[in-house]
C-alpha cells in the first residue's frame, strides 16, 4: 500500500519533452472511447494494420454446417492461426475454452434460419450488450439486409446496437449481407458499407466485387471481406490477396477456411496474405508446403 511519508521524492518530470502523440492507427476510430480502441487494437495487428477473423457462426442460421460438425474439436486447433474468433454465444460457451488468448467477436443478432424461403427478412438482437461483457467480446456483430425486405428492422437492431456499444466500448461490426435476389454489384456494396458505417458500425463486414477499390475508399471504417461458399484454396486466396491490394483491412472468413483440405494450413497462408505482403502465388505455395 501507497506510505504517507519517507517517500523517494519525485523529481523526473520530463519537463520539455513532448508527449508521444500517437495517433490511433485504425480508419475512422480516433474518437472513440479508450476502451473501444483498446478492443479494436486487439484485433487488428500493429504492424500490418490487419486482421484474420475466424467466423464459424455459420450455425446460427444453417446448423452443423460442413467442417463445423463439431466446434469443440474443429476451432480450437486454428485459433493459434488466426487474430479474432468470430461466433455465436451458445459457441462460445459450449466449445471454445475460456483459456484462448484471442479477442472474440460475438454474433449478436440472430435471423431467419436457412429453412425459409427468404432469408432476408430481418432478424434482431440475439444478445444484449451487458451478455457480451460477460463474454469479453471485443466486438459485436449485427447482420443488415440492405435493400431487402429485414432493411428496416435489421438498420433499427444496427442503430440499438451501436448506442449500447457505445455505453460499454464494444465495437459493432456491421455485416452485409446478400440474399438470393440481392444483388453483389459494386454500386450495391458501395452503399451498404457506406451506409452501415455512417449508421455507426466501426467495421464493416462485406463480399469481394469488381470495382473494389472503390469501396474501400468511400468507407470510412475498416472492411473486411467474407469468404462466401467454398472455392478451391488457390481462388480463395487469389481473392483474399485482391481484397488485400484493393484496401481491405482483412478477411471475416469461414467456409474458405474450415473446408479447406488443410483448415489450419489454410488459415496460415490467408495470413500471409493479409499481414505479410504474400502474392496469392506465393500464399498458395506456401499453402501446399504446409499441407498435411
Ligand atoms: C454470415 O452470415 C456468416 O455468419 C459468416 O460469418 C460469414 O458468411 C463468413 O463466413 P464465410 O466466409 O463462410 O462466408
Amino acid at each position: 500500500m501507497a506510505d504517507k511519508d519517507g517517500n523517494v521524492s519525485a523529481k523526473d518530470y520530463g519537463v520539455g519533452v513532448e508527449p508521444p502523440g500517437e495517433v490511433f492507427p485504425i480508419k475512422g476510430a480516433q474518437h472513440l472511447d479508450w476502451g473501444a480502441q483498446h478492443r479494436l487494437a486487439q484485433m487488428f495487428n500493429p504492424a500490418s494494420g490487419n486482421t484474420v477473423m475466424l467466423a464459424f457462426d455459420h450455425g446460427y442460421i444453417m446448423g452443423p454446417t460442413s467442417g463445423l460438425e463439431r466446434l469443440d474439436l474443429v476451432i480450437p486447433p486454428l485459433v493459434e492461426h488466426v487474430d479474432v474468433l468470430m461466433g455465436t454465444r451458445g459457441a462460445m460457451r459450449t466449445c471454445i475454452p475460456p483459456t484462448v488468448r484471442k479477442p472474440i467477436c460475438l454474433r449478436g443478432t440472430y435471423d431467419a434460419s436457412v429453412l425459409f424461403e427468404d432469408m432476408s427478412d430481418g432478424g434482431g438482437l440475439a444478445a444484449d450488450m451487458v451478455n457480451a461483457v460477460r463474454l469479453d467480446a471485443c466486438a459485436f456483430a449485427v447482420q443488415t439486409f440492405v435493400g431487402a425486405p429485414g432493411e428496416r428492422r435489421s438498420l433499427e437492431t444496427l442503430a440499438r446496437a451501436v448506442d449500447a456499444g457505445s455505453t460499454y466500448g464494444i465495437p459493432i461490426l456491421g455485416v452485409v449481407a446478400v440474399g438470393k435476389q440481392m444483388e453483389r454489384t459494386e454500386k450495391f456494396f458501395l452503399l451498404a458499407t457506406r451506409l452501415l458505417a455512417e449508421n455507426g458500425a466501426n467495421v464493416v463486414k462485406t463480399y469481394y466485387c469488381d470495382g473494389f477499390e472503390r469501396v474501400t475508399a468511400a468507407c470510412p471504417v475498416p472492411i473486411v471481406i467474407a469468404g462466401g461458399k467454398k472455392l478451391p484454396e488457390a481462388d480463395a486466396l487469389t481473392m483474399a490477396y485482391r481484397a488485400i491490394a484493393e484496401g481491405a483491412h482483412g478477411v471475416d472468413m469461414g467456409r474458405n477456411i474450415f473446408q479447406a483440405d488443410d483448415p489450419a494450413a489454410m488459415a496460415q497462408a490467408v495470413g500471409k496474405v493479409v499481414h505479410d505482403q504474400y502474392t496469392d502465388k506465393q500464399a498458395f505455395e506456401f499453402y501446399q508446403d504446409l499441407k498435411a
